[in-house]
């Protein structure tokens, strides 16, 4: 295990936290944060710090961190910027390891002596900072919710570092409606000390995060080469999605005086992300889309891809889509043509897409992903589905699962596109919270396949450059 990640531990599995600036009054960030720690259900200890206070929420309260009888991992600053630095102190004095400073009125307005001077003090005793200007941290596996957010994160296996607070704190609510599950939502705010590499790097070793999604704005000036170097080493163990805001004149405008980062040329950032393999994406639905794709199926071990589908029409647009996004539909052979027309009426298609009708019901289905399971000629499945009469939705997303479930060990990935009206709603819900990535169109499945060969081909040059290296 490397330095940074024994490091970060204190952070993401801290054994203890202290809020200091817990509040005794509901409403206040300071009385928020500790409330979230205590009802997610954090499994350490809780000390609260308050010299006004004896007891908050139920918890012994601390005139100061010093009086803490035990070690304190993580602390969590939420008091004024005039008094964080003396606070920083004692914190080093403790021997606490990380601190995570919610508190703005740094670098970001202008304040850049303090945040200098904090991170001096960081730097004297060995700590780490998140923050400062952040609205905290959050992460599943330790049920630890040290934010001002929404009480309630869903489990799961996506990390969410951001560089918006309010956007950050947005999507928790937004991921927990959409069935999201999360592995941690990090808050960077001014990136004094630890920036979006680092934390990247902490989870590219861990073993609860399967993908990485970052909400950037822009970098500090001078870490380009090793934001580069570091995502290229993050993206060969895990794949790692950005949305990169500030994309147009206006918005770098509006980065610079949101976070006052360098929100650069965007061919630069572009350019870097190819170079790391990291994978662009344009909007936050297409974010979580590619993500949810990475976190329930395996990489993609081959190209050809198999579409499968009760709808002629949305056949049609998923193959257009499949051109355009850069996924090889495979041209099935004679045998694979034969098995397939079994699986479906005179009037169907056995060429790909293969078109069961819209007559299909929940075994037409079946057979045919059996078969597709079954085929060495097939490496991706996307199974879509139109709403009719005779095949209930949510009947089709049990059997799916299925057969998903049964054939697990292929390492085929498996993705699906179903439209239609609420009942359609509740099967992708179901599919999603069963590990099957499922999405209200087609073009959303095909591009999220695409977006995981664009990654499998990146991971099979880089891993070639290594070897011919080595
Ligand atoms: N040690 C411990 N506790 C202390 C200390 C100290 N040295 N000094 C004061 N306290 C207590 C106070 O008594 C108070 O408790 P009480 O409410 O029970 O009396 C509590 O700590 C908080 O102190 P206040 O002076 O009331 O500070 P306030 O809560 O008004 O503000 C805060 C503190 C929230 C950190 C504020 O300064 C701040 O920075 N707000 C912005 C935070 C933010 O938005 N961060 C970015 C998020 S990202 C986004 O965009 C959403």
């Amino acid at each position: 295990m490397s330095i940074l990640h024994e490091k970060l531990d204190a952070l993401f599995k801290p054994r203890s936290v202290a809020v200091i600036g817990a509040s005794r009054k509901p409403g206040k960030i300071g009385y928020t944060i500790l409330k979230n720690i205590i009802d997610y259900g954090f499994k350490g200890k809780i000390y609260p710090v308050n010299p006004a206070a004896t007891e908050i929420l139920g918890h012994k309260a601390y005139p100061s961190v010093l009086d803490i009888p035990d070690e304190v991992d993580m602390a969590v600053i939420a008091i004024p910027a005039d008094k964080v630095l003396d606070v920083a102190e004692q914190c080093g004095k403790k021997g606490v390891k990380v601190l995570v400073v919610i508190t703005s009125g740094f670098g970001e307005v202008g304040n850049k002596e303090a945040e200098e001077k904090l991170v001096e003090i960081a730097r004297k005793y060995g700590m780490r900072i998140l923050g400062p200007n952040i609205f905290g941290i959050a992460y599943t596996p330790s049920r630890l919710n040290a934010t001002f957010g929404p009480p309630e994160l869903r489990e799961g296996s996506i990390a969410f570092i951001s560089q918006s607070g309010a956007l950050g704190i947005a999507l928790m609510g937004w991921t927990y409606m959409e069935e999201i599950g999360l592995s941690a939502v990090v808050s960077m705010g001014n990136m004094a000390d630890l920036d979006v590499a680092e934390v990247s790097e902490y989870f590219a070793e861990d073993e609860n995060t399967r993908v990485i999604t970052i909400y950037l704005e822009g970098l500090k000036p001078g870490t380009g080469k090793r934001f580069i170097e570091i995502m290229r080493k993050v993206s060969l163990k895990k794949p790692v999605i950005v949305i990169k805001a500030g994309r147009s004149k206006r918005g770098a405008m509006a980065v610079a005086s949101h976070t006052g980062s360098l929100a650069g040329a965007d061919q630069v950032y572009d350019a870097a992300f190819k170079q790391s393999g990291v994978l662009r994406a344009y909007t936050v639905e297409e974010m979580f889309d590619w993500a949810r794709a990475f976190a329930y199926q395996p990489v993609p071990k081959g190209e050809r891809t198999i579409i499968i589908t009760n709808g002629g029409g949305v056949g049609v647009l998923a193959t257009d889509a499949a051109e355009e996004y850069g996924v090889p539909l495979l041209v099935p052979s004679e045998e694979l043509k034969s098995k397939l027309r079994e699986t479906m009426p005179w009037f169907g298609s056995p060429r790909n897409p293969v078109d069961l009708t819209g007559q299909a019901g929940v075994e037409n289905y079946v057979k045919a992903l059996e078969v597709a399971y079954n085929s060495d000629e097939v490496d991706n499945i996307i199974v879509l589905y139109c709403r009719t009469a005779i095949l209930d939705p949510l009947e089709l997303a049990k059997a799916i699962v299925e057969v998903a479930n049964k054939h697990a060990d292929k390492g085929k990935p498996l993705l699906a596109g179903l439209v239609g009206g609420r009942d359609v709603y509740e099967a992708i819900r179901y599919l999603n919270r069963n590990k099957i990535p499922a999405y209200p169109s087609p073009e959303r499945a095909v591009s999220s396949l695409a977006t995981m060969l664009r990654y499998k081909r990146f991971r099979e040059k880089l891993l070639k450059e290594h070897e011919s290296k080595a």
